[in-house]
C-alpha cells in the first residue's frame, strides 16, 4: 500500500533581523515541536505553559513531541480564562518557571490560547532577564493573530493588556489539529480574525472566503490555507512596523467598537473577542460608509452578508442582553482610544480591501452614529 502523501507544512517568516522567526502551519506539525526546538536551540530544556483545558486535550502530545527529541520538559499548568492575566498568576508562573531551573538558552513553550501565550509570552520576556519562548497556539484566534508579532502581557486594573512587552517567539507551530477540539462558537470567533485580513488589505481574500468559508469552518486544508494567508498577512505588517507606531495599528480595525462592546460585557462568555470585534468591524464600515462618505454602503452590507453567514454577530442588537447607554459606551471608547482635542484614532475603510489610520474622527460624529445604531435596535 502507499503511504499517504502529507502536504508539506506552510512556512511564513516574519522578518526582524536576528530576531526572525518561522511560523509553521500544517495538520500535525506539533509532531516535530521538539525536532524544531532542538534544531534551534540545542540542548535546551522547556517550560511548557498551558491551562488546565488545554492540558487534558494536548498537553499528553505535546510533551511526548518532546521527549522523542530529548527536550526534557516541565510543565506549569494555570486556570483557563482572562482572570489568569493577573500579577498573581504572573508571579506564580515566573516562580514556577524558575523552580523548574529553566536557564538562559532554555525555552518557554505557550501552549494555549490567547491567554497562555501573552501571559507565557510576557513571563519569558522577563524571567532571567529574557528567555526563549516557542508558541503553539490552540485557539484560531490566537493561530492568525495573538501568537504572531511578539505582543506579550497581562492586565492591570485599569484595564486589559496594559503591563506587557514587545518579545517575539523563535518560534510558532500552528497545527490546525489542535482545533479539533475547540467548540464551534470559539472557532467562529476566531474566523473574525480571519476575515479582518481580507477587510483590511486583500479583498481577494475576502471574496476567496466568502466562497470557501464552510471548507475553512470543517477543518480540513482550507483551513490551513486561511491561517496560512493570515499569518502571512500579520508578518508583513509585522516586520514594517513592530512596535505600532504605524501600519500596525490597521489590525486593530474593528477595535475601537468591539473593545467598547466587549468592555461593556465585562469582558465575559457574553461576548466572546472574535464577535465583539466581527460586531466594530461592521460597524467601521457603515461607519465609513454613511457618515464619512467613503465607500458605497453597498460594500459594508456585502461585509455585514458575510460575517452574518458565518453565524458571526453584526450589530448591537445581537449583543445579548442590556448594553450602556451611549455616553457610557462612548466613555469605554475614550478609555480604550487615545483622544486628542475631541478626535479619536480610528480605523476607517474606502473598501474591502482598503483599511487606514485616521486620527481626526469627530467624537460627536461617533456618538451620533451609534445613537442611531441604538435606536435601530
Ligand atoms: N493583535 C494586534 C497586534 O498584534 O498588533
Amino acid at each position: 500500500m502507499t503511504a499517504p502523501v502529507r502536504a508539506e507544512p506552510s512556512i511564513v517568516t516574519v522578518s526582524l533581523g536576528a530576531r526572525s522567526y518561522d511560523i509553521v502551519i500544517g495538520r500535525d506539525v506539533v509532531g516535530s515541536l521538539g525536532a524544531r526546538i532542538a534544531a534551534l536551540r540545542p540542548g535546551a530544556k522547556a517550560a511548557i505553559v498551558t491551562d488546565e483545558n488545554v492540558a487534558r486535550c494536548h498537553l499528553a502530545t505535546v510533551e511526548a513531541a518532546l521527549a522523542g527529541a530529548g527536550v526534557v520538559t516541565s510543565r506549569v499548568i494555570v486556570p483557563a480564562g482572562e482572570a489568569s492575566k493577573s500579577y498573581r498568576v504572573f508571579e506564580q508562573l515566573c516562580e514556577a518557571v524558575i523552580a523548574s531551573r529553566i536557564e538562559r538558552g532554555d525555552v518557554i513553550v505557550a501552549l494555549g490560547g490567547g491567554v497562555v501565550g501573552d501571559l507565557a509570552g510576557f513571563a519569558a520576556s522577563v524571567v532571567r532577564r529574557g528567555l526563549d519562548y516557542v508558541q503553539v497556539p490552540t485557539t484560531l484566534l490566537a493561530d492568525v493573530d495573538s501568537s504572531v508579532g511578539g505582543k506579550t502581557a497581562i492586565d492591570s486594573a485599569h484595564g486589559k493588556n496594559l503591563v506587557g512587552a514587545f518579545h517575539q517567539p523563535i518560534l510558532v507551530l500552528a497545527d490546525p489539529a489542535l482545533l479539533d477540539t475547540l467548540p464551534e462558537r470559539e472557532f467562529r470567533s476566531g474566523y473574525a480574525e480571519i476575515v479582518k485580513y481580507g477587510l483590511l488589505g486583500d479583498v481577494a481574500f475576502f471574496s476567496w472566503l466568502e466562497a470557501n468559508w464552510r471548507e475553512i469552518f470543517a477543518r480540513g486544508p482550507a483551513c490551513e490555507q486561511a491561517i496560512a494567508v493570515s499569518c502571512r498577512a500579520k508578518a508583513v505588517i509585522v516586520a514594517r512596523d513592530e512596535r505600532e507606531t504605524g501600519e500596525r495599528q490597521l489590525l486593530n480595525l474593528g477595535h475601537t467598537f468591539g473593545h467598547a462592546l466587549e468592555a461593556a460585557c465585562g469582558f465575559s462568555e457574553r461576548l466572546l473577542h472574535g464577535e465583539a470585534i466581527a460586531i466594530g468591524m461592521a460597524l467601521a464600515f457603515e461607519f465609513s460608509a454613511t457618515r464619512q462618505g467613503l465607500l458605497p454602503k453597498a460594500a459594508a452590507e456585502r461585509v455585514i452578508r458575510h460575517l452574518a453567514a458565518a453565524g458571526l454577530p453584526t450589530g448591537l442588537r445581537d449583543v445579548p442582553g442590556p448594553l450602556p447607554a451611549v455616553d457610557q459606551l462612548m466613555d469605554l471608547i475614550a478609555q480604550d482610544k487615545k483622544v486628542r482635542r475631541g478626535m479619536l484614532t480610528f480605523i476607517l475603510v474606502r473598501g474591502i480591501g482598503a483599511a487606514f489610520v485616521e486620527t481626526g474622527v469627530d467624537q460627536r460624529e461617533v456618538r451620533a452614529f451609534l445613537s442611531e445604531k441604538r435606536a435601530e435596535q
